[in-house]
C-alpha cells in the first residue's frame, strides 16, 4: 500500500471504530508493516459491532433463568438400556438398526473448544485416553463410527467440527493417521467462526499488537459453520436423515446408538437428548426442564441455587435431568435452522483472556477480565418439533475429560478408569470371570457394545476366557 493508501484506510477504520468506542484498537498502527495492516483491517471489517455492542449492554438476566426454572418440570424420559421397559427398547433398536442399514445416518463430532482447562496444547482429539492402547480420542470415535457402519454393512460420514486455533494440525493428524481406516470420502472437516471478546469496560481486547482477540464462537457455531461449509449439502446428497451428534472430550458416547436413534425416529422427534441423572444439584451439566410442553436447557452457570437444589415431596431433586452434549437432529431441522439467523443466541461466560495493554506489553490476567460470548448447540431444543430426551445411566454414556491433575474431576485418570469399568462389565454381563482390580480395554473395532462383544464371544469362544490381567482387547 502506498503511505496514502495507508492513511486512508486508517481513517475509514477510525470512522468504523469510534462511534462504539473502539478506536484504541488502532493505537500501534504505524508499527505495523502493510501485510499486518491489512490483516487487521479486514478483522475490523469483519466484526458486528454494532451486535458486540449490543451483546455486552444486556445484562446478565439471572431474574429471566429465574422465572422459567419456576415454571420448570422435566419432559417425561425415556430410558435406555439396564433400565425398565425392555420390549419398547427391542422395537426402537431394529428401527434404528434399520436407518443405519439404509445409510440414513451420520454423525456430527465437535472439536473446536481448546482444551484450556486440560493444558494440553494440541486439538483435544489427539489426547491418549485409552487405558491401556493409549489410543486418542479421535480414534476412539472413529473405530466406533467404523464400528456401526460395519455392523450394518452401510456407511456413517462423519462430520468434524474444528475451529481455527485446531483446524490445521487436526487435519494434518488425521491425514497422517489415515483417518484411522475410515474411507477419507466419508469425512468431512469443517470449520467454525470466531467471535471477539470484550474487556469489563465493553472494549475489545487485542492479542497482538496488529491483532483483535477472537476465540471459537461456542458449539452452536456448528449450525451456522454446517451450512457454510456446505456439510448440511452433502448430507443430503447422501440420503442422510437423521444426524448423532457428540462431542470429542466424552469418550464414552454411544455412537450412533440404534435404540437412541430408533426412539427418535418413532417420536418424530427433530431434536432428541441424551440426559443423565444429575448426582449433585450443582452437578455442571446443561438442566433439561420443559415449560408450558417447550423443551429447553438451562445451562449450570445460569441456575440460581435455590432452583438447582428445590426437591419433590419424595425428596428428589426436581431439575434432575443433566444434558450430555449428545443429541442426535433431523437434518431437515438443521435445515430450517440455519434459514433463521437468529435461531441461537450468545451466551456471555466470563474468562481469562491475555491481552496487550496500552503500552504494548503482554499482560496475563490472574482474574477473569473478559467476557466471551458463545452459541449453545442445545439452544435449538425448544425449535424443535416432538423434541425428546431419553435417560442414560452416566457408567454407559457419560465420562467427559475436562481438567488436569490436580482437579479431582474429569480428569484423564478418571476417563480412562470408567473406559475400563465399562468393558470389564460388559464381559462380565457376557458370563465371563474377570479378576478384581484388572484394567481392560476393548478396541471399538472388535465391539463397540456390550451387545458386539456378546457376540463376538459366541463366534469366538476363546475370547469368553477367564481374565486375570490387564488386557487390551482388538
Ligand atoms: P468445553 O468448553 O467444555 O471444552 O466444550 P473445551 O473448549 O475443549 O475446553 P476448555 O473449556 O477450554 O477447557 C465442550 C465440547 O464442545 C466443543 C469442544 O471441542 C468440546 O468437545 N466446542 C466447544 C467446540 O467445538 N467449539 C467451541 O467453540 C466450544
Amino acid at each position: 500500500m502506498t503511505s496514502e493508501q495507508t492513511s486512508q484506510l486508517r481513517s475509514d477504520l477510525e470512522a468504523r471504530l469510534a462511534p462504539y468506542g473502539q478506536s484504541h484498537v488502532l493505537q500501534f498502527w504505524d508499527e505495523l508493516n502493510s501485510e499486518a495492516q491489512e490483516k487487521l483491517a479486514a478483522q475490523i471489517f469483519e466484526c458486528d459491532l454494532e451486535q458486540l455492542g449490543q451483546l455486552f449492554e444486556q445484562k446478565e438476566t439471572a431474574s429471566h433463568w429465574d422465572e422459567l426454572a419456576k415454571k420448570a418440570s422435566v419432559p417425561p424420559a425415556i430410558t435406555l438400556a439396564n433400565f425398565a421397559n425392555a420390549e419398547s427398547y427391542d422395537a426402537a433398536w431394529q428401527t434404528g438398526a434399520e436407518l443405519l442399514e439404509q445409510g440414513k445416518v451420520g454423525m456430527i463430532i465437535t472439536a473446536g473448544g481448546q482444551g484450556s482447562r486440560l493444558g494440553f496444547d494440541h486439538p483435544k482429539g489427539m489426547f491418549p485416553i485409552g487405558p491401556i492402547s493409549e489410543m486418542t480420542l479421535f480414534q476412539i470415535f472413529f473405530e466406533k463410527v467404523m464400528a456401526r457402519a460395519n455392523q450394518f454393512g452401510s456407511r456413517v460420514p462423519v462430520y468434524i467440527m474444528t475451529s481455527p486455533p485446531t483446524h490445521e494440525e487436526t487435519i494434518e493428524f488425521l491425514e497422517a493417521q489415515n483417518f484411522f481406516g475410515m474411507n477419507a470420502q466419508d469425512v468431512k472437516v469443517f470449520c467454525q467462526g470466531t467471535m471477539p471478546a470484550v474487556d469489563h469496560e465493553g472494549k475489545l481486547l487485542l492479542s497482538d499488537v496488529g491483532e483483535i482477540f477472537a476465540s471459537p464462537d461456542g458449539h452452536g457455531g456448528a449450525l451456522l459453520a454446517l451450512e457454510k461449509s456446505g456439510a448440511l449439502d452433502d448430507m443430503q446428497r447422501r440420503g442422510v436423515e437423521h444426524v448423532f451428534y457428540g462431542q470429542i472430550d466424552n469418550p464414552l458416547v454411544q455412537v450412533c446408538d440404534p435404540a437412541l436413534l430408533g426412539y427418535h425416529a418413532k417420536s418424530k422427534s427433530e431434536m432428541t437428548s441424551q440426559v443423565v441423572r444429575k448426582t449433585d444439584p450443582l452437578q455442571k451439566v446443561g438442566n433439561v426442564i420443559s415449560v408450558g410442553g417447550v423443551v429447553q436447557i438451562i445451562e449450570y452457570s445460569d441456575l440460581s441455587e435455590t432452583f438447582a437444589r428445590e426437591t419433590r415431596a419424595d425428596g428428589k431433586l426436581k431439575l434432575w435431568a443433566g444434558s450430555i452434549a449428545v443429541h442426535i437432529f433431523k437434518t431437515d431441522f438443521f435445515l430450517r435452522m440455519s434459514e433463521t439467523t437468529d435461531s441461537l443466541p450468545f451466551h456471555r461466560a466470563h474468562k481469562k483472556v491475555p491481552y496487550i495493554d496500552a503500552e504494548g506489553k503482554r499482560v496475563i490476567p490472574d482474574a477473569n477480565n473478559a467476557i466471551k460470548f458463545e452459541k449453545f448447540i442445545f439452544d435449538l431444543l425448544p425449535s424443535a418439533k416432538n423434541a425428546i430426551i431419553c435417560e442414560v445411566d452416566p457408567a454407559d454414556g457419560f465420562c467427559a475429560v475436562k481438567n488436569a491433575p490436580p482437579a479431582t474431576a474429569e480428569t484423564p485418570a478418571h476417563v480412562k478408569q470408567a473406559i475400563s469399568d465399562l468393558h470389564t462389565r460388559w464381559f462380565k454381563e457376557a458370563g465371563v470371570e474377570v479378576a478384581d482390580g484388572v484394567t481392560l480395554e476393548i478396541s471399538p473395532l472388535l465391539a463397540a457394545d456390550a451387545k458386539m462383544l456378546k457376540e463376538k464371544i459366541a463366534a469366538d469362544p476363546s475370547l469368553g476366557e477367564p481374565i486375570s490381567e490387564n488386557t487390551y482387547f482388538q
